[in-house]
């Protein structure tokens, strides 16, 4: 999953790519280890440490890490809440599904920014109020019957089948959490759960000293992705400010049961990067390599923000180019003299275009 590579962290954060080798890497909340797995593959050579709560699920991890031979992870045995004794700081933080079972989110939150470096990212998963209104009505109705796993299963299980939550549970999740015991617990009878509204994210942040910077998906979040808005809506939602034109989407499409998003200290700014095209290269994401042939002759790519692009036969060999060693002009050049037909420009504005969808990195030589 492309949220656990540090370069594309760093990079669709800050616009600047730095090597893993370099980097000190936390898993905060790593439960039994899934997201460290993909931290350590996605970033050779970097400081990996991980933290969690739970010895039971430390341990299940620290056996995956050796059982997958993936050399060393620094495993701590910590409360999000107090992180003090955790040894420096990190250049990039994952925090994935953690903060809002904590009993104090905004706590946790100003405890991984004091371990945040100057200009680290933290990579955040928080569940959202609406999207997840199904779990959220059925943990109280449990709570008032005292129900433990087995009344709850047995109660799910014989609600009408055109009942939300029984829709929710078989055609949104397959059941998996009426077959599963602890994917059950996890869903309706965890202690301690906060569900987000986006307003509620932004004051979250806001109070703990961090900034949001962008949406995982931004697509989802932009209502032109998700439908054909009559103009004038289209022109009033363009010039509502950020934080509103998020709350307006989660209400138009409240289908998000998750926020996916990037943040920092609130004080930092993004280098603005210069790309001269003589002194910056471009590279493809490590996420670009789900290309696969289609009907056309094209290729289908998926870059950092998981969407497949379709890129036709005639753009690839420009895309394929990108391999950090020629400059953008150079690249550009190259497909310029094979097109002569084209304006000179095409082949630059197409490499940006592949750099915002991110399936390229742009990068100083
Ligand atoms: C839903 S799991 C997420 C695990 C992992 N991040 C992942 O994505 O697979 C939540 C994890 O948060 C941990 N956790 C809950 N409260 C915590 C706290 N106060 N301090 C540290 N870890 C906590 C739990 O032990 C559990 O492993």
């Amino acid at each position: 999953m492309w949220l656990y590579s540090f370069s594309e962290v760093y990079y669709h954060a800050f616009g600047r790519w730095r090597d893993p080798a370099q980097a000190r890497l936390l898993d905060a909340g790593c439960g039994t280890g899934m997201g460290i797995q993909q931290i350590r593959h996605l970033a050779p050579g970097a400081e990996v440490h991980a933290c969690d709560l739970s010895s039971a699920s430390l341990k299940v991890a620290a056996q995956r890490i050796e059982a997958l031979g993936q050399g060393t992870v620094a495993f701590h045995q910590m409360d999000l809440l107090d992180l003090s004794a955790l040894p420096g700081r990190f250049d990039a933080i994952f925090c994935s599904g953690v903060v809002h079972h904590t009993g104090d989110p905004v706590q946790a939150l100003r405890q991984l920014k004091s371990k945040l470096k100057p200009d680290g990212v933290l990579y955040l998963m928080l569940y959202s109020r609406f999207g997840r209104r199904p779990t959220m009505l059925m943990r109280r109705v449990l709570q008032l019957l005292e129900a433990d796993v087995s009344l709850g299963s047995e109660l799910i299980a014989a609600l009408p089948k055109d009942h939300f939550l029984a829709r929710w549970e078989y055609e949104t999740k397959g059941g998996l959490n009426l077959t599963h015991r602890e994917w059950f617990i996890d869903t309706y009878l965890n202690a301690q759960e906060k569900n987000y509204s986006i307003g509620e994210v932004f004051s979250d942040l806001r109070e703990a000293g961090l900034r949001f910077v962008r949406f995982a998906h931004p697509q989802w979040w932009e209502l032109h992705h998700r439908m054909q808005a009559p103009p004038e809506m289209a022109r009033r939602f363009a010039s509502l400010p950020e934080q509103q034109r998020y709350e307006l989407m989660e209400h138009l499409f409240s289908d998000q049961e998750e926020y996916f998003f990037l943040a920092t200290h609130e004080d930092y700014q993004p280098v603005a990067a210069p790309r001269d095209p003589a002194g910056w290269t471009a590279v493809r994401s490590a996420f670009a390599r789900n290309r696969g042939l289609q009907p056309d002759g094209g290729s289908l790519w998926q870059g950092y923000f998981g969407m497949g692009l379709s890129v036709d036969g005639y753009f690839e060999p420009l895309i394929e180019g990108c391999n950090g060693r020629q400059s953008l002009q150079e690249m550009c050049a190259a497909w310029n003299l094979a097109h002569p037909q084209d304006p000179p420009e095409l082949s630059l504005a197409v490499l940006s275009q592949m750099e915002i969808q991110g399936v390229l990195f742009f990068r100083e030589l």
